[in-house]
């Protein structure tokens, strides 16, 4: 069960410049199918779960669940909590063995954030657990303005947050957002690097489903070592589902819709696992 810090395997994805997929899942099947997709390429592994999906299986059985999926992993691999601003939940998760939490306080004031998350960093490390931080929220695709690159803090005021705080990664918003984007988004990669030079610890790349490959190479060499897929998960999942009850009608045996959603995640994983360059890049 090589469930490790997800300090560890940043650090040294960091280090050596190369993505690990952080991708969020919302039920068992997409979390053995995440897991068996980085143990079959000896990649390390993020797993992600959203606060809606953590309360939908409950905290105990969503953890249950991890432990036992885990037992017999031999790749890397990581509990984390995705966008979290309730401060309850943050707690339970910790408690329960979480490896990380995103503590989401973007729609609080940038100083109310920071003292707020020297408080989640200060719990989190009662359990060695991991804080990722962010100052600027990321809005749905369909929310998209197109001038997202250009409404968020300065260069100074993420470091402020990030050596005040002591988070472990960064969330910058660059122009990315949640969900299918219409167009290739603009992004200021630039910034990545900025941030990068300026506090030294790993960015995590938000919106990460439609991006191109080339901009997932030109951010991971400037520091995002955390790459999120959400969007692509949820599409993989269900379009499995809808195509097998289309090209089988009548058929209702739920294992056999299973078998194929199952195929479809992991297959999405893999994509993005090699895509990001951590396919054997296990250490343990
Ligand atoms: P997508 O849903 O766009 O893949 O974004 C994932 C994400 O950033 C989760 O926090």
């Amino acid at each position: 069960m090589p469930v490790v810090s997800t300090k560890s395997i940043l650090d040294r994805a960091f280090r050596e410049r190369y993505g690990v997929a952080a991708i969020n899942v919302v039920n068992d099947l997409t979390m053995e199918a995440v897991l068996a997709a980085a143990e079959e390429l000896r990649a390390p592994v993020i797993v992600q779960t959203s606060p809606k999906h953590v309360l939908l299986t409950g905290v105990d059985v969503m953890y249950a669940m991890w432990c036992e999926m885990t037992k017999h992993v031999s790749v890397p691999v990581a509990l984390h909590l995705d966008h979290c601003p309730d401060r309850k939940l943050i707690s339970e998760c910790l408690a329960q063995g979480w490896n990380s939490v995103l503590f989401d306080a973007s729609k609080l004031s940038v100083e109310e954030n920071k003292r707020q998350c020297i408080e989640v960093v200060a719990e989190a490390r009662q359990y060695g657990a991991d804080v990722e931080g962010e100052i600027e929220g990321f809005k749905r695709t369909e929310e998209m303005t197109g001038d997202e690159a250009e409404h968020v803090q300065s260069l100074e005021t993420v470091v402020d947050f990030v050596k005040s705080t002591g988070v472990d990664v960064f969330a910058p918003a660059i122009g990315n957002a949640h969900g299918t984007y219409k167009t290739t988004p603009h992004l200021d990669s630039q910034r990545v690097t900025d941030i990068v030079q300026a506090t030294g610890i790993p960015v995590a790349l938000h919106g990460g489903t439609g991006m191109t490959p080339e901009q997932f190479s030109d951010l991971i060499a400037r520091g995002c070592a955390k790459v999120n897929i959400s969007t692509a998960l949820k599409i993989a999942f269900m379009q499995s589902g809808y195509d097998f009850m289309t090209e089988h009608p009548g058929e209702y045996d739920p294992p056999q819709i299973f078998k194929a959603q199952r195929a479809a995640v992991m297959e999405m994983a893999k994509h993005h696992i090699q895509l990001f360059g951590s396919a054997g890049k296990a250490w343990t």
